[in-house]
């Protein structure tokens, strides 16, 4: 089982790197437009495999998608990152062109391949690489609330001085400001979170989660690469591997939670066909309308990429 990622700066190589630690496929390819940075990065993790002690091949090329041929999952990171003082929707221009041009490229050699978007702005990325493929839905989605609910459960392990395993949390909406974590549905062995902690301090770690992708920013000069790249890659292994994983996904809306014709961050079942099933939580008023006003934003960074008139 072969996988490609697409764009081999910070986050492409680090997926790559995990995926192939990981030790779940055959070969990963990692793609990028910028001449020899592929294969330069590609050898150098190649070079791990006897020291970390892992099978997968790890091909790297320049533009050559002949080398992708045949994915089961792809992966999709180029785009430019984001800078301080940037929000995610002011990549779209840019970001979505290349990757318009990159899915292109991907449904001619892997026209059965799952594709998995995590460029920036998240939502609408997805949405384009799912104008331009024509795939079914369950089979173009995004990184997003695998990352999100990470970075929640990073900062509770903190918090209570527990293992970051324990901790189990979901997450909707879109990926930015608008993000609905919800702490009725976050435990700790299956403990709820408000045994732990009071709701101010919630609240609080809440609201760092939701600006969790500019704390990065601020402190590096441009966005993560780490946790986002793990995501991705934990997302194509319960691909491969046929998990049926509940993730919550960014993905394309059709009446379920009320909502229609938007991509957003939902719990799904991630297995060998892609996304299984959409599985839809009772939410509150108070949750309910945080979602839609979620979906409401993304429509509007969608209406942007219409407006492109790309497609
Ligand atoms: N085809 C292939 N690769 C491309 C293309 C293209 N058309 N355009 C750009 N790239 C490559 C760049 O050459 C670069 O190596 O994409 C890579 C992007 O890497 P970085 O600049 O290091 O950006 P990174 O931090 O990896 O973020 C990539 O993921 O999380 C999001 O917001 C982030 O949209 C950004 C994306």
């Amino acid at each position: 089982m072969k996988i490609s990622v697409i764009g081999a700066g910070n986050v492409g190589a680090t997926c790559a790197n995990v995926i192939a630690h990981k030790d779940f496929c055959k070969e990963v390819v990692l793609l990028d437009i910028n001449e020899g940075i592929a294969e330069g990065k590609s050898l150098d993790m190649w070079e791990t495999s006897p020291i970390n002690l892992y099978n997968t091949r790890i091909t790297g090329v320049t533009n050559d998608y002949k080398a992708t041929k045949g994915s089961a999952v792809t992966i999709i990171t180029a785009g430019i990152p984001r800078k301080p003082g940037m929000s995610r929707d002011d990549l779209i221009s840019t970001n979505a062109k290349i990757v318009k041009s990159v899915t292109e490229q991907v449904k001619k050699y892997s026209p059965k391949t799952t594709i998995i978007v995590v460029a920036n702005p998240l939502d609408v990325m997805t949405y384009c690489a799912y104008l331009t493929s024509q795939f079914d839905r369950t089979k173009v989605f995004g990184m997003a609330g695998v990352l999100d609910t990470a970075r929640f459960r990073s900062f509770l392990a903190l918090e209570l001085n527990v293992s970051p395993k324990d901790i189990q949390a979901l997450l909707l909406g879109g990926h930015g400001d608008t993000m609905v974590p919800l702490p009725r549905f976050t435990t700790v062995s299956g403990i709820p979170i408000t045994e732990f902690v009071e709701k101010d301090r919630l609240k609080e770690i809440v609201q760092r989660t939701k600006k969790g992708g500019g704390e990065i920013v601020n402190l590096m000069g441009t966005s993560a690469w780490y946790a986002p790249g793990a995501a991705a890659a934990q997302m194509a292994e319960a691909i491969v591997k046929d998990e049926k994983r509940i993730f919550p996904c960014c993905t394309w809306l059709d009446g379920e939670y009320d909502l229609k014709d938007v991509f957003l961050g939902v719990p799904v079942v991630l297995g060998k066909n892609g996304i299984e099933k959409i599985i839809e939580v009772k939410l509150n008023k108070g949750e309910t309308k945080l979602l839609h006003k979620s979906a409401d934003h993304v429509k509007k960074v969608m209406a942007v990429l219409d407006d492109m008139k790309l497609f």
